[in-house]
Formats: C-alpha cells, structure tokens, sequence
C-alpha cells in the first residue's frame, strides 16, 4: 500500500476518539518512525454532533456508514462501533469494497472470525484486531509473531479491565459494587452494555480469539464456561485474603492430553502471584510456550487512548504492507475442547449452614464421598438460630465431582445456595 494512508473510521466514542487524538498527536513521529502518514478522511457516527473529548472538524462526519466503505479515496476502514449486526454489515461491505480493515470487535470476531477472514481472503485485503484483546498491549503481534516459534501450553489472565476494576474497589472496602461500575463507564472502560463485563461474556469473546490463534480452532461461545463476577460477595473476597488468595476475573486455557480446558470465571489467585497485583483497570495475560516458558504482559486494557493505541499499530502495520498480521482460521479441524466437568483445580466453597452439632462432618462427609479432600476450613462463631458461613478450601478435584457434592450439600445439609470459585495456582 502507498505510504500515505486515508482511512476511514467508523464510530467515534470513546475509541474512535482516541484514535483522531493519537494520529493528530503523533502523526509525525509515526511517519518519522514507520513512514506511514496517517489521515482520518472521512468519519461516520449516528450522532455526530455529540459532545466529545477531543475536537473534530464537523465536516469529517457523515451518518452513513455507506459514504465511508464506498469512497474510493479510503483505504483502511476502522470499525469501531462494537455489536455484532450492523457492525457485520459495515465491515463486510467494507471489506468487498477492497478496504482493508482495523477493528478492536472482539464481539464480532468471535461470532463471525469465519466469515470476516473467508471474506478478507477472497478480496485480498488485509484484517487487523490487536485492539480487541487486552486493550493497549501487543497482545496479539506477540503471540502470532514473538513466540511463534513454540507450542502454545496456555493462556491465562484477567482480560476485562471493569470487572478487574469492580473487584479491585470491592476489596479496597467503601466502594459498592454499583459505584465501581459507574466509574468505570464514566472512564470509558466498559462495553456499550456493560452485563458483558459483569456477566464474563467480553473475557470470552478475547479467550475465543485468543484460542483461535494459539491452537488454531474458533470455538462458539456456548462451548465454553463462562461465569461472571456477580456472584463474588465482599465477605468471599474478605475469606479468601485470610486463606492468602486474591479473587480475580480469570481467562483460562490450556492444553491437557491433547485436549483444551477453556473457561472464564472469578478466581482465587495466590495474594502474592502476578496476578494479584493486577489491579484497577489493568490486565495481565500470562502466556506459557515449550521453549519460552512463560512470559507476562501487563498494561491497560480498556480505554480511549490504549486502546487507541493498539488500533493505530495495525493501521501501520497494514501501511507498511506486513504480512505478518494474525489471521483466524477459516478452515474446519482445530483443537477439541475438554469436557467442563473434567477440568479439575482446588475449589472455595462458601455455604451458609446452621451452627449445630454435626453439621461440619456432614459437609466434609459429602466431599469426602466424591473423593475430595479438604485443604483448610473456616467456621466464624455464631448462634443456633442464625446460620453462619462455612469456607472450605479443597484440593484439586474434578469440576464434575464438586459441582455434585455442592449440589447434594444445598440441598440436604444447608438449604442454601453455595458461593463456589476455582483456585488457581500459577
Ligand atoms: N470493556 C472492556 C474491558 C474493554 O472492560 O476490559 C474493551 O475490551
């Protein structure tokens, strides 16, 4: 591609105003450093006179999609509206127009990776998505290109940068969980419907993409667990520092007898890991290769300018005419998924129990009937009338044998339903 580069953004929130800010900011440098020079060219949005953090000419606006992916002059169209329907449309368009594109979807990615790179490989243009998993960092470069030199044993991290921030406040103490989130939509971090963050389905949409590329298969959402963090309560974040654990907003995948363990779900980390000491908005994805071991990366995972930042790298790189962009395969095969149950780790369990004689050995009698041991357990005092919170630490036991223990326990022993998460040691 020519080196001055017209592109076309689609959608200026809080992301699409970033990248008019970076490119206005560093426009220089990126050429000085890359050759590339950049101009936004045209812009769509349904509302282009909104208030926004950064100025733009009013003349750049168009409302329709169609006056950006059907101009001639642009070559690199930046989908930056999120969703999986219009946006599908846009970029399919888009990308029949000749367009090359940039899009930080991760939403749309995993839903339609397949038909976005079958439809980029017949027209011959190129797709880059570094912005949609883990914000600003070069997630996505570095695992397709870094270490492509190893096989990929597992991913692992805290992917969603609200939920992390949620969890964080939550442990600070003071902070409700409805004001955490208010921050974080207030600083731009959160999706558009922000249950995604809540609910673990955006970690999943980034680990879908993050699979697809490590081992090659594009799983469909409902093949994978996903829990969210709505179930983590401020006295299971209290519990678990007294065991030593933190809990944070896991993404997880690894390969075992050839099969890939895949799930999304709040965790207890160990208080002193890597991971514990990710806080606020921040992600950290731990990637571990055969001859690499693992390596870390660390860095801001939503937000306008990161995210920004992330978005501009694969318009250069696109500029540049690299190769070496990371593709979704569009091809059947790929790996097989493990069964849910069959994934084991060391488990939490909060139950509400009556404090009265017995009650502890028919809990542990339940576990100990499905083969799981107990590491350590926390019965606070309290009175027979009131029930009081039972905490147990297990060993490492399949989810299948936990899932049926807690089930009989609730339903037999306490009456109640049980807090349970996974630990996960690193
Ligand atoms: N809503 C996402 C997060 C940001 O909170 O991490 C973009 O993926």
């Amino acid at each position: 591609m020519k080196k001055k580069v017209n592109i076309g953004l689609i959608g200026a929130g809080t992301v699409g105003c970033g990248v008019y800010e970076v490119i206005r900011r560093n426009r220089k440098l990126i050429r000085e450093q890359t050759g590339a020079d950049l101009s936004i060219a045209r812009i769509a949005d349904i509302a282009p006179n909104r208030k926004r953090p950064v100025k733009i000419p009013r003349s750049l606006f168009t409302r329709d999609a169609r006056d950006v992916t059907g101009d001639p002059k642009i070559d690199i169209v930046i989908e930056l509206i999120g969703g999986t329907t219009a946006a599908a449309d846009i970029v399919l368009a888009a990308i029949r127009n000749g367009k090359h594109l940039v899009t930080a979807n991760k939403a749309l990615l995993a839903h339609r990776g397949k038909d976005i790179f079958s439809a980029a490989g017949a027209s011959g243009v190129e797709v880059g998505f570094e912005a949609s998993v883990a914000g600003g960092i070069p997630l996505i470069r570095s695992l397709k290109e870094g270490l492509c030199a190893n096989n990929i044993l597992s991913i692992q991290g805290i992917m969603n940068g609200t939920s992390n921030y949620i969890l964080h406040k939550m442990s600070s103490g003071g902070v409700s969980f409805a004001d955490a989130l208010a921050d974080a939509k207030k600083e731009g971090y959160a999706e558009a419907d922000p249950s995604f963050d809540i609910n673990g389905t955006d970690s999943a949409h980034k680990l879908l993409i993050l699979i697809a590329l490590a081992w090659g298969g594009l799983f469909r959402m409902e093949e994978i667990a996903v829990e969210g963090i709505s179930s983590v309560a401020p006295a299971d974040i209290s519990y678990a520092n007294q065991f030593g654990y933190a809990i944070k907003p896991l993404a997880s995948a690894k390969v075992s007898g050839g099969l890939v363990e895949a799930g999304v779900y709040p965790a207890l980390v160990g208080a002193k890991s890597q991971l514990a000491a990710v806080d606020g908005v921040f992600n950290a994805v731990r990637i571990e290769g055969d001859a690499v071991g693992p390596v870390m990366f660390y860095g801001m995972g939503a937000g306008m300018m990161p995210t920004a930042s992330a978005v501009v790298s694969d318009v250069v790189m696109i500029a540049r005419g690299a190769s070496g962009l990371a593709k979704i395969a569009v091809g059947g095969g790929g790996p097989k998924l493990a069964a849910r149950g069959a994934v084991s780790s060391g488990f939490y369990a909060r139950f509400e129990a009556e404090d009265t004689p017995g009650t502890l050995g028919k809990i542990s009698t339940a576990l100990g009937r499905r083969g799981i041991s107990i590491r350590s357990v926390i019965q606070k005092p309290g009175n027979s009338a009131k029930k009081v919170p039972v905490v147990i630490m297990t060993r490492p036991c399949p989810g299948s044998a936990m899932e049926k223990a807690v089930a009989e326990i609730e339903s037999r022993i306490t009456g109640t339903p049980a807090v349970v998460l996974r630990i996960e040691e690193e």
